[in-house]
């Protein structure tokens, strides 16, 4: 069994959604925990619970941008576990709106971090990738059969950050190949949960909802598209469960796919959350905006095989948790 007690870990990206959620997770494994994070979405907060530091800030956060190398092997130095979980991610609307420059971070933050891992002898480097990378016309109608990890070629995804994320799996398993270090490959779908981003400018769909319904009425509840759009949501804590799981039992075993096998529409997603606000709220959809692929969801026989992992909170316990961490932190809710 893997002995997490004083493992030296670092994660990037680790005042994100994802990365806070996991640097929480594995305190109470007592690991001895690194945070980088240039905090472009992150937040310090997210490290903060009921007003504790998970960290110490002096010690065993750096603030930095990991497009540099040299931060990047500053920040690697005397870790024996590295999760990467930085890379620019947000809404739909910046995810198209800033194609070149957001290729271009993704996949120089990705390739730096690694080299960086492998020159200073990192012995367990974890690389999340996304249901994004998935080709666009095997997502283009809805009920397509749930992916296999080899769906994914030959690629053909439908935006640079779906290329940008695909590069670095691809980059990870070319180290590997090469015995350079041992590397553990998720690929999550659409992943929500507290410790999410609410701004207008960089949420994702779930979070974008919840700020709307508690804004609401001074915040219209516009939902995107036509709401048939539909995606294989999957809670964070679920998600923590895959990447500890993945260093415990998941390394050099190829890419691993994190997410359920069914899928839910946009329109039912956020009738869910109007019915937990308790508001009289009418929905309106917004055709004129992007709604992304049309439907995805994971064969996850592989993560069950290998890691043991299944996807534990249904939509509705996930949704609730979610709206009562964003309400807390909405000051007109
Ligand atoms: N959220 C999802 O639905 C989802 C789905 C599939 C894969 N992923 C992947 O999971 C990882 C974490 O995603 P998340 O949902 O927690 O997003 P997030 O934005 O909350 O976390 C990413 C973190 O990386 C940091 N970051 C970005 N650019 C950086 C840079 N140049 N230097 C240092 N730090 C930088 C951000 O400040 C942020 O804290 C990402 O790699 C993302 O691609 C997320």
């Amino acid at each position: 069994m893997f002995q997490w007690q004083d493992e030296k870990v670092l994660v990037t990206g680790g005042a994100g959604q994802i990365g806070a959620n996991l640097v929480r997770r594995l305190n109470g494994l007592g690991a001895d925990v690194t945070v980088a994070d240039n905090l472009w979405r992150g937040k310090r907060s997210n490290l903060i619970v009921d007003g504790s530091p998970l960290i110490d800030f002096d010690t065993r956060f750096h603030e930095l941008d990991l497009i540099d190398y040299q931060n990047c092997l500053r920040v690697v130095q005397g870790q024996s576990t590295v999760y990467h979980l930085a890379d620019v991610v947000a809404g739909i609307n910046y995810v198209f709106g800033n194609q070149l420059s957001l290729f271009a971070t993704n996949v120089v933050m990705n390739s730096n971090i690694l080299r960086a891992a492998i020159a200073a002898g990192v012995k367990r480097y974890v690389y999340v990738g996304t249901a994004c990378s998935y080709p666009a016309e095997k997502q283009s109608q809805l009920n397509p059969p749930p992916f296999k990890e080899e769906d994914a070629y030959p690629a053909s995804p439908e935006s640079s950050y779906g290329w940008s994320k695909l590069m670095g799996e691809y980059e990870c398993q070319l180290a590997q190949r090469e015995n350079l270090i041992d590397v553990g490959v998720l690929r999550f779908h659409n992943v929500y949960g507290p410790c999410c981003e609410m701004s207008p400018e960089k949420s994702q769909v779930i979070p974008a909802l919840i700020r709307k319904a508690c804004n609401y009425p001074n915040e219209p509840f516009v939902v995107w598209g036509s709401g048939r759009q539909r995606r294989a949501f999957v809670f964070v804590e679920d998600v923590v469960d895959a990447l500890v799981s993945v260093v415990e039992r998941g390394m050099n075993q190829g890419v691993i796919q994190i997410g359920p096998d069914r899928s839910e529409s946009i329109a039912d997603v956020a009738a869910t959350i109007v019915a937990l606000t308790k508001k009289n709220i009418v929905i309106e959809f917004d055709t004129s905006k992007p709604e992304g692929d049309t439907d995805r969801t994971a064969d996850w026989s592989k993560a069950k095989r290998i890691l043991d992992w299944s996807p534990r909170t249904d939509i509705r316990s996930g949704l609730t948790i979610t709206m009562q961490w964003c309400r807390d932190r909405i000051p007109t809710a």
